[in-house]
């Protein structure tokens, strides 16, 4: 009969399927948890997309693709603000070219008579269109000159001072010569367009717009 305290007969018991699972005689393998294929997270693989793993189908955000994806967006987004960028600059080079080359002699209307502009008076009327404010003088020589009133730095409307020679603009503190219209002092980048005048009688006319870009 064996000795019931010897080692080999104690290894012999503890291996017995019956005592599976207590303590101290557990193989390592024996609780481990049955997963299922498709909850074991494993990396994409790229050659079977058709056939991604469950976790990926419930989260399918891939970083890379994701990064990818904002990557071409922004960059879409660049174009497309480009783009407009430059459809603006263009739409405003068009609208400056198309307003440079606009018929000077535009349109002939009359401005004021000339018994009813003294000397040192002036007269504001809109000329060529309704909106375009003007600025007719008459000078301490008898001569009437006329100037769009829309200061060239930022359109605010001019001011004339006739007895110290010059259109004032008070916005910036701009100032143009009375008789010339040419900018002489502060911000403004141009002088003032130029209306020319025909004098017919009594009656003095518009006739057309010199734009003028430099000094
Ligand atoms: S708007 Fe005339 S000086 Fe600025």
């Amino acid at each position: 009969m064996a000795d019931p305290n010897s080692t080999d007969e104690a290894l012999v018991r503890l291996e017995d399927p019956e005592r599976r699972g207590l303590t101290g005689t557990t193989p390592a393998d024996a609780f481990e948890v049955a997963r299922d294929p498709e909850d074991v997270s494993r990396a994409p693989d790229p050659a079977d997309e058709r056939h991604p793993p469950q976790w990926r189908q419930d989260f399918p955000i891939d970083w890379p693709k994701d990064e990818h994806v904002a990557r071409r967006e922004f960059a879409r987004f660049l174009v497309l603000t480009s783009s407009a960028f430059v459809a603006g600059q263009g739409f405003i080079a068009a609208q400056h070219l198309i307003r440079e080359r606009r018929p000077a002699a535009a349109e002939r209307r009359k401005v004021t008579a000339l018994s009813a502009l003294p000397v040192g008076a002036a007269a504001v009327f809109s000329y060529p269109g309704e909106h375009d404010k003007c600025i007719a003088v008459r000078l301490q020589d008898g001569s009437i000159v006329a100037f769009s009133q829309a200061c060239t730095h930022l359109s605010c409307a001019v001011i004339p001072k006739v007895e110290e020679g010059v259109f004032f603009c008070p916005c910036h503190e701009g100032y143009f010569d009375l008789r010339t219209g040419r900018n002489i002092a502060g911000p403004p980048p141009r002088p003032l367009p130029r209306i020319l005048l025909e004098t017919q009688g009594d009656d003095v006319y518009a006739v057309g717009v010199e734009q003028r870009t430099v000094t």
